[in-house]
């Protein structure tokens, strides 16, 4: 599983499973990109991660605006040389990160228009700049972050569970489609409750607990690994058994 010398470019890598990714990556030997809008939480993760020692960067970029998008591309493969690894971890539920409270026919249309730019556009913007870079490689391996919400939906955030959905079917399936003929892998995660907050312990699954974010970030490094050169175009749901109570 080595990823010694090669470049992971992660985005919402200032916290949570993003952060943890880069930490596992950096301890492996890769030269990590750290993207995130949150700039402060940023330069000190980047900081940590540079005193392993590792080679890590931080970019600060609102990852709904493309030409920040393709100009962060530009700068990690300046600095590194190339992009092995995509991991679009980025996003999370419109209501929970705009504090706001309703049904959802009742929340303003921009409510909506936030969740998809920020988990579908900001995905499939860094898909596109970074497979543009992967094709000249002929190599890469791209991670989409789905969610046991794309799966269930979410009377709330409907954009949320719209943008996962996507995710984990018709963007990873085109992408590994384009991807292919360049040797570049596309594989979806699709976890259920995570305790990268504390209010997912609340959260039912078969196995009477949310996931420890090293769990997912296990499977991520699997997928993403040579030991899965065979896997592309599919989403693998992780959530303790939650879906079952769909049926
Ligand atoms: N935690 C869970 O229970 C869970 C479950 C299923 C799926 N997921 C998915 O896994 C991924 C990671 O989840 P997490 O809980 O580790 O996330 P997190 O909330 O800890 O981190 C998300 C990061 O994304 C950054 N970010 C937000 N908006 C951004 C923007 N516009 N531009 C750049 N960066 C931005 C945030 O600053 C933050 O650092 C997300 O896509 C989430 O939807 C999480």
């Amino acid at each position: 599983m080595s990823y010694q010398g090669k470049t992971v470019l992660i985005t919402g890598g200032a916290s949570g499973m993003g952060l943890l990714c880069g930490q596992c990556y950096a301890r492996e030997g890769a030269k990590v990109a750290l993207v995130d809008i949150n700039g402060e939480e940023l330069s000190r993760r980047v900081e940590e991660i540079r005193a392993y020692p590792a080679e890590c960067v931080g970019i600060c970029i609102d990852i709904r605006d493309y030409p920040s998008v393709e100009k962060a591309r530009d700068e990690v493969v300046e600095r590194f040389g190339s992009i092995d690894l995509l991991i679009n971890c980025a996003g999370g539920a419109e209501c929970r990160i705009l504090n706001v409270h309703g049904e959802f026919h009742e929340l303003p249309i921009d409510v909506f228009d936030f969740g998809i730019d920020l988990n579908l556009k900001g995905a499939v913007y860094f898909d596109h700049a970074v497979l543009a870079q992967m094709a000249k490689q002929n190599s890469g391996v791209i991670i989409h972050l789905g969610s046991i919400t794309g799966y269930e939906g979410s009377a709330n955030n409907v954009a949320y569970a719209a943008s996962k959905s996507a995710l984990m079917t018709g963007v990873t399936k085109s992408i590994a489609q384009a991807g292919a003929k360049y040797n570049v892998r596309c594989v979806c995660i699709a976890p259920g409750p995570v305790l990268t907050r504390p209010g997912m312990a609340n959260m039912k699954t078969m196995m009477g607990r949310a996931a420890e974010p090293q769990e997912i970030v296990d499977l991520i490094m699997y997928a993403a690994s040579d030991k899965a050169a065979f896997m592309t175009g599919n989403y693998i749901l992780i959530d303790g058994g939650r879906h079952l109570f769909q049926m």
